[in-house]
């Protein structure tokens, strides 16, 4: 059992922006809520986040996720942020796990490999070897033991060589935190409390100190830049697509490809360029998906062809559909088995049914299609009345004619024709009867001479 403490109180300065950094979205969500994520898989009991006084998009997105909020008065250092949180916690004689704010793809089983050393350690500190360790606390270690954890701006030049540098992830026994946080002095370049120095103090003190090295530095790089959170999202997103490249699925190019949630691929799938697949999205087998998809939050069946331009968001299309090109999937559609929605067609919170077809230049908002259908191109449900949202029920094996507007609430009855340009306001019979709802043609002779008389 632990509590995970996230330090995000601090002001974001080498950010260079109007909010904190841990709202910042990298790889489909806040920084933030990827270390909550983590925290809570690795069965951390509570999760406590210390924000500073300015902050009020962050305590929304951490009171959402169930995160206490402990503040950070005076932004002094890391050590007084640790102390806020450990402040906010009522039961003390507990693990306390403690991340920073900005490290986003910490993983559930590090997490639980650190706080399991506490069984045998006072405390354990994640470290990591980099080829480029600047801007990081480093681990001084004589005869192969850490003494001391050394923040970059008070480095000697020697010391600025070592290479393994502090995670920022520390587990320790929170009695120890409560007593020894207070001797922590602020006699550094930057004038500032860090929570680092406990580590030289507890040493002195004799406590058992245990490191843990991770072998991926991704998992412990921080966002402290703009620069940082492109380079991280960009090695991030590349790495997973690269696994799934590898796994058997065609992704044409792991780099032009964008993973930002849990994408699930069954077998002999093909993923061209420029595809972002965000939150759940599973995609069944011998798919095949164009360039330029954004998927989010949808289900994809088996031989489906989802071709370029497409957009899918909360809906699930079912085997052997054809999806596209520039096709806009909106949330709460279904397309039913073999179903065909083909270029700038809008589909928002619809059914279509089975082998029905809607191939060109429509909008199906709020209505269910029955099966065999053919819509025309250019086929608008007008389910909005200014006011309320109205339902287009279209039955079976009907076709409706290019340009129909079917103003809802509305029931084209199973087997019906409607003609061309028609504006349906009423329910129509079925039975393979033609329904006409536009104005008779007429052809006024020489109309040209009878304007120009009328004009002159
Ligand atoms: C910190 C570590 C450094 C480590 C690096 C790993 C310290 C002193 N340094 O440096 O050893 O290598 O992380 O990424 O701990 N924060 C507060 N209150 C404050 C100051 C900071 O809550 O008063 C929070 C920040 O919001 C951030 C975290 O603590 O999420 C770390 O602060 P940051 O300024 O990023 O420290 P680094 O310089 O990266
Ligand atoms: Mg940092």
């Amino acid at each position: 059992m632990f509590t995970t403490i996230i330090l995000g109180a601090g002001k974001s300065t080498r950010m260079k922006a109007n909010k904190s950094k841990l709202l910042f979205d990298i790889a489909g969500k806040p920084i933030v809520k990827h270390i909550i994520d983590a925290a809570k898989m690795a069965n951390s009991k509570q999760v406590v986040c210390v924000v500073n006084n300015k902050s009020p998009s962050l305590k929304k997105i951490l009171l959402e996720d169930d995160v206490k909020i402990a503040v950070q008065q005076k932004l002094d250092g890391t050590a007084g942020a640790a102390k806020s949180g450990l402040d906010s916690i009522s039961k003390q004689d507990q693990n306390i796990l403690i991340l920073c704010g900005d490290t986003p793809f910490i993983s559930s089983s590090s997490i639980r490999k650190i706080v399991s050393k506490l069984k045998s350690y006072d405390v354990c500190v994640g470290t990591v070897e980099l080829d480029k360790p600047k801007g990081y606390g480093r681990i001084v270690r004589e005869n192969n033991k850490m003494v001391q954890i050394i923040e970059e701006k008070d480095t000697s030049l020697d010391q600025r060589q070592i290479k393994e540098v502090n995670t920022g992830v520390i587990a320790i026994k929170s009695s120890l935190l409560k007593k020894h946080l207070g001797k922590i002095k602020n006699n550094n370049n930057k004038k500032e409390y860090y929570l680092t120095s406990i580590i030289k103090i507890l040493i002195d003190s004799g406590y058992r100190i245990a490191t843990h090295k991770f072998i991926n530095d991704l998992e412990v790089s921080g966002v402290n830049s703009k620069v940082d959170l492109v380079n991280l999202e960009h090695r991030y997103l590349l790495a997973k697509a690269e696994k799934l490249l590898e796994s058997g699925t065609l992704v044409r190019d792991p780099a032009r490809t964008d993973i930002r949630g849990n994408l699930k691929v069954k077998d002999n799938v093909e993923i061209d360029i420029n595809c972002v697949f965000e939150d759940d999205v599973s995609v069944g087998s011998n798919t095949r998906i164009g360039h330029n998809c954004y998927f989010n939050r949808c289900k994809i069946g088996n031989n489906v062809h989802i071709k370029p331009n497409t957009i899918i968001f909360g809906s699930t299309i079912a085997d052997n559909c054809i999806v596209g090109p520039y096709a806009r999937i909106r949330p709460g559609s279904q397309l039913k088995k073999g179903a065909q929605v083909g270029n700038f067609v809008e589909v928002k919170n619809s059914t279509i049914g089975s082998g029905t077809k809607v191939n060109h230049l429509s909008y199906i908002g709020d209505a269910t299609l029955g099966i065999n259908i053919n819509v025309g191109a250019g086929c608008i449900t007008c389910n909005y009345d200014g006011e309320k949202k109205h339902k287009t029920i279209i039955e079976s094996n009907s076709f409706i004619g290019s340009g129909t507007r079917l103003v809802a609430p509305v029931k084209v009855g199973k087997g019906s024709y409607i003609a061309a340009g028609s504006t349906v306001t009423k329910d129509t019979p079925g039975g393979g009867s033609l329904t006409i709802a536009r104005s008779k043609q007429v052809s006024i002779p020489k109309w040209k001479n009878k304007k120009i008389k009328g004009t002159r």
